[in-house]
């Protein structure tokens, strides 16, 4: 018990609830449709309404108003399919809750199988290849910012991705092939300050670097990058002007002209790369920003978080800040320490070795978290004796613990705490604990690697909620309770 309530004092969010229940132990907390109705005295479980779980059809922060100077500072992140994002009047084929989970189990083996940079072995198991027409998006994302190319400045709204470097939008003439998107491609003839990165130059062998890819080049340096399901975007790398706000313009930003690309990714315009690697955004914009950034990430599609670049983060009171590790089989990814699980208050009995092994990579574009076999099995026969009131529901893929909550308008959660090295301590949002399927499933929010081998992922499920800053140059990653809804 001791070990629990220090980590339990240390967490700004546990304070926040006991407060709330000394002195109001009865009212309903209510935070844009995500409904918690209380939380017991020693802070092990949750109570929280079924219904706030649903999708939400109302966005409850509208959109920015679109423009050169309206973009908003910190950059606001909406969930890519829900009602608050740009995209929602375009042509978009919302996924169904079984896609996104087929899409996320491609994204894990995407991540696992990008060792040496070798971006052609990716996938070969055909079991979850999916058509590359379906319209699914690849799960790169899932959420979108706007952000401006060009002088004047064109807009567009793009996913950004943690797991991956290049930046790269649709463009025109599009020789290839472009999937549909909302926004008008890239007319780069209308830039005033475009220019295209010559084959040969330190820029061009650079990116070559980042994706892996040897394609000869003549004139101009050309890129190909492939994600892992028979996606790819491939073009030609350019500079242009990045407006990321009013104040703050970027005039030579490098990213891919994409021509041809067979499209996974919906109807977004591109892709926003956050990765380590030079060509990251990150990595450019070091002078500006010092290798900062931090972003939020709603509980509900009817929320908006942020993106926020440089130290400019810093909306909530506290942040607890683990290690960030670099691995050198995957020196772009963000790696931490992840030493240990708790549920309902117990801290499970799993040898740290298990998370050594493989090491815990946190990353904005999977959504359930994933955890080595043996700590999973942990995790889930903990999560199933604190939920056995419940009735069971079948499993769906990787989601193995599932319920049928349908008779039931509140539901009493264990709370989940993520350990990390040290004293950092993730005390996940009750909106990430469980994944809901349709309305007669809701599955327990984690997965098993299939090796102990495989990366442990910190999903973005897990991440809602939470202010969660990349201090790159100090290396060191920190969680702050409450950053957004
Ligand atoms: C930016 O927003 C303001 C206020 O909503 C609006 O008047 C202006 O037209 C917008 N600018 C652009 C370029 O859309
Ligand atoms: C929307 O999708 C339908 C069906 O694929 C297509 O016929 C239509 O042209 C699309 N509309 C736009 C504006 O892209
Ligand atoms: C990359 O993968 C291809 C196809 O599997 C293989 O032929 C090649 O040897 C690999 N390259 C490296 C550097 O591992
Ligand atoms: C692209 O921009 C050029 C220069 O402004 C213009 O002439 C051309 O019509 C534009 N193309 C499209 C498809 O809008
Ligand atoms: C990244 O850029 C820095 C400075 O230009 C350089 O020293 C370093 O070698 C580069 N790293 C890679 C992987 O290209
Ligand atoms: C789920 O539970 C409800 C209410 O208890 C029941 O009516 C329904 O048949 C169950 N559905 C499934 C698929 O188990």
């Amino acid at each position: 018990m001791a070990t629990n309530y220090s980590s339990f004092l240390r967490f700004p969010f546990g304070l926040v609830l006991v407060l709330f229940l000394i002195g109001c132990s009865s009212k309903k907390v209510e935070a844009n449709g995500f409904k918690e109705l209380t939380a017991d005295v020693h802070y092990h479980s949750h109570v929280i309404e079924l219904s706030s779980l649903m999708p939400a059809e109302v966005c409850s922060t509208p959109p920015k108003v679109s423009g050169a100077e309206n973009l908003s500072k910190p950059l606001q992140v909406a969930h890519k399919y829900g009602p608050c994002s740009p995209l929602k009047n375009g042509n978009t084929t919302i996924p169904s809750p079984h896609q996104i989970v087929l899409d996320d189990e491609i994204r894990v083996k995407y991540l696992n199988s990008k060792t040496s940079k070798n971006q052609t072995t990716v996938l070969q198991d055909s079991a979850v290849r999916i058509p590359a027409n379906s319209g699914l998006s690849l799960g790169t994302g899932n959420f979108v910012v706007n952000i401006g190319l060009g002088t004047p400045m064109q807009e567009f709204t793009v996913e950004f991705d943690t797991g991956s470097d290049l930046t790269w939008i649709q463009c025109q003439p599009c020789s290839g092939q472009c999937h549909r998107q909302k926004d008008p491609y890239f007319n780069r003839s209308a830039s005033s300050t475009h220019s295209s990165v010559p084959c040969g130059s330190n820029d061009c062998n650079q990116l070559k670097s980042a994706t892996g890819n040897s394609q000869a080049c003549t004139t101009t340096c050309t890129y190909r990058i492939g994600y892992g399901d028979g996606s790819y975007s491939g073009g030609y790398y350019a500079r242009d002007k990045l407006t990321l706000s009013s104040s703050d313009v970027f005039p030579n930003f490098r990213f891919g002209c994409g021509e041809n690309n067979q499209g996974l990714f919906g109807t977004s315009d591109g892709l926003l790369g956050l990765g380590r690697d030079n060509v990251s955004t990150v990595s450019q914009t070091i002078q500006k920003y010092g290798n900062i950034f931090s972003y939020c990430l709603p509980s509900t599609t009817s929320s908006t978080g942020y993106l926020a670049f440089g130290s400019q983060a810093g909306t909530t009171p506290r942040i607890f800040n683990t290690p960030l590790l670099v691995n050198s089989n995957r020196p772009n990814f963000y790696f931490l320490s992840m030493t240990g699980i708790s549920v309902g208050g117990k801290k499970l009995a799993i040898s740290p070795a298990v998370f050594t092994t493989s090491g815990t990579l946190i990353d904005s574009g999977t959504v359930v978290t994933r955890l080595a076999p043996t700590a999973y099995a942990a995790l889930r026969s903990a999560f199933r004796q604190a939920m056995s009131n419940y009735p069971r529901a079948v499993s769906t893929s990787f989601m193995d613990t599932c319920y049928n909550l349908s008779g039931y308008s509140n539901v009493v959660l264990p709370t989940i705490v993520l350990h990390f090295y040290r004293y950092t301590d993730l005390n996940v949002h009750p909106s990430g604990i469980l994944f809901q399927l349709s309305s007669t499933q809701h599955c327990l929010a984690f997965a098993g690697n299939r090796a102990d081998t495989d990366f442990g992922i910190l999903g973005n499920k897990q991440q809602q909620t939470f202010e969660v800053v990349y201090n790159v140059a100090a290396g060191k990653l920190g969680f702050g309770a409450g950053g957004c809804r």
